[in-house]
């Protein structure tokens, strides 16, 4: 199969330019002005800006969590993602401490061979660290092309390692080429936080937010960025929501260290007022929880001053009957919200159209830079001769509304309820096949493809 997509402003994290594009197989063949190739089909892209297709590195599928499960699997997720642009997930394998990672590794398969409906790859999560899980640590990096390994610093109980495990793992991961990532607050402190409110008789949503006060993000993204100096391994911290957080990145800067940083959506866009809502606040429990005006404004500049690389969504859905677990206690409430659908087109409307960032910047950050820190470039996150044809096309002017009623995600409402956007997903490939068109999906479970990624090479 051939295709041409003609006419479209070609946009990549470092040019911008209008020209065609020739797509043979799964592969770009060539781009260029007036390309002189007939493909069995054309797409008209005129008046239409042409991105690689997003990688959203922080989602959770079908992810056992507090009690129950996150609603979108694999094939509601990734389809949902293409929808709105998102060609290609990172999701999160959790070991289960006290259990091997080739175990956590083979329930992922399950959940996900044969059933995604986009390209997708895998962060093991480790919760247990010890002598056995390092040599599983090698084997992943060396034979099963994950090369990425994600931390808590907190979900004490669960999900948390003590810094000595840290540092353990940081020494592994860095002597086989991999990137330590972390979610980086600080444990201890919130639990005593949120036991104290719980005694209080303080219970609702709000809580939440002021049981994770910014100081406890600053204090973790310091100790995790000292643990990555002290141990040389490449560092990267998800989801990042503050001034106190990216203040310790850049602190870090002055002695010539480099922390690799993603930020969400929700981060750039909400604010913690939304937790004022009584119940309805539960819809945005996440943690860490959403910040000021002052954070959003910190990260908007990060992402132009190259210290924030990523925007990701850390969609982790939940129905409405499954936030009620916490009606009358905010600590029950499952963590997160259902964003994978919408994050391209909302970082396109908030971000390029209301001038906060460049059109490179938006793809470096929802594309290329992900391709790049996570060992899958060039044939992810760019537009170029012999790279995967995951691209879409975005119409810049196109208005619409975010809803419920619309969107693709099996989550029974919307985080983001009558956003008024401006910019929309119109068509978009993956691996050389039409998977969206015309708000349809074209492409069935199965589709998807695990993508081995290869070491950590650094952003240069
Ligand atoms: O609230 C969140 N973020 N839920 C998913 C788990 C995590 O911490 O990323
Ligand atoms: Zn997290
Ligand atoms: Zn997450």
């Amino acid at each position: 199969m051939s295709i041409l997509i003609k006419g479209g402003r070609i946009v990549t994290a470092g040019t911008d330019e209008v020209g065609d594009i020739f797509i043979e197989g799964e592969k770009v063949r060539a781009v260029g002005k007036r390309l002189p190739f007939d493909a069995e089909e054309t797409i008209d892209a005129s008046g239409k800006v042409v991105v690689p297709g997003g990688i959203d590195p922080h989602v959770h599928l079908d992810m056992p969590f507090m009690g129950t499960s996150s609603s979108d699997d694999y094939s509601s997720g990734t389809g949902a993602a293409l929808h709105g642009g998102t060609t290609m997930v990172i999701d999160f394998i959790l070991q289960t401490q006290g259990d091997s990672l080739s175990n956590a590794l083979g329930e992922w398969q399950r959940k996900s061979d044969g059933k995604a409906v986009g390209d997708y790859s895998y962060h093991m999560a480790v919760t247990d660290y010890n002598p056995s899980t390092a040599k599983e640590v090698v084997k992943l990096i060396s034979e099963e092309g994950i090369t990425s390994f994600k931390t808590f610093m907190a979900y004490k109980g669960a999900l948390m390692i003590d810094d000595g495990q840290m540092i353990g793992l940081m020494k592994t991961v860095k002597e086989h080429g991999g990137l330590v990532t972390v979610h980086a607050t600080n444990g201890d402190m919130i639990d005593a936080l949120i036991a104290r409110h719980r005694e209080e008789g303080k219970l609702s949503p709000l809580y939440h937010y002021l049981s994770q006060p910014e100081i406890t993000e600053a204090e973790a993204s310091g100790r995790f960025t000292d643990m990555s100096f002290y141990t040389g391994c490449p560092g990267y911290i998800v989801h990042m929501t503050c001034e106190g957080a990216l203040d310790a990145v850049k602190r870090a800067t002055t002695r010539n260290q480099k922390v690799l940083v993603e930020t969400c959506i929700q981060y750039l866009l909400l604010d913690a007022s939304l937790y004022e809502k009584n119940f309805d606040g539960a819809k945005w429990v996440m943690s860490p929880p959403l910040r000021k005006g002052k954070d959003r404004e910190a990260l908007w500049a990060g992402l132009n001053q190259g210290l924030v690389q990523v925007v990701g969504t850390d969609h982790c859905p939940f129905k409405w009957d499954q936030k009620l677990m916490g009606k009358d206690d905010f600590s029950k409430i499952p963590n997160g919200h259902p964003a994978i659908e919408h994050r391209m087109e909302l970082l396109f409307s908030e971000g390029v159209n209301k001038g906060r960032i460049s059109l490179n910047t938006y793809v470096a950050a929802t594309s290329t830079n992900a391709a790049r820190i996570f060992g899958m470039y060039p044939r992810k996150g760019t537009i170029a001769a012999g790279s995967d044809a995951d691209i879409a096309i975005i119409d810049p002017d196109k208005e619409h509304i975010l809803s419920v009623d619309s969107h693709h995600m099996n989550v029974d409402y919307s985080a983001y309820e009558g956003w008024e956007v401006k910019g929309k997903v119109d068509t978009v490939l993956l691996r050389g096949k039409v998977a969206v068109d015309g708000g349809e999906l074209k492409v069935s479970p199965g589709y998807g493809e695990f993508i081995k990624r290869g070491k950590h090479e650094g952003l240069a």
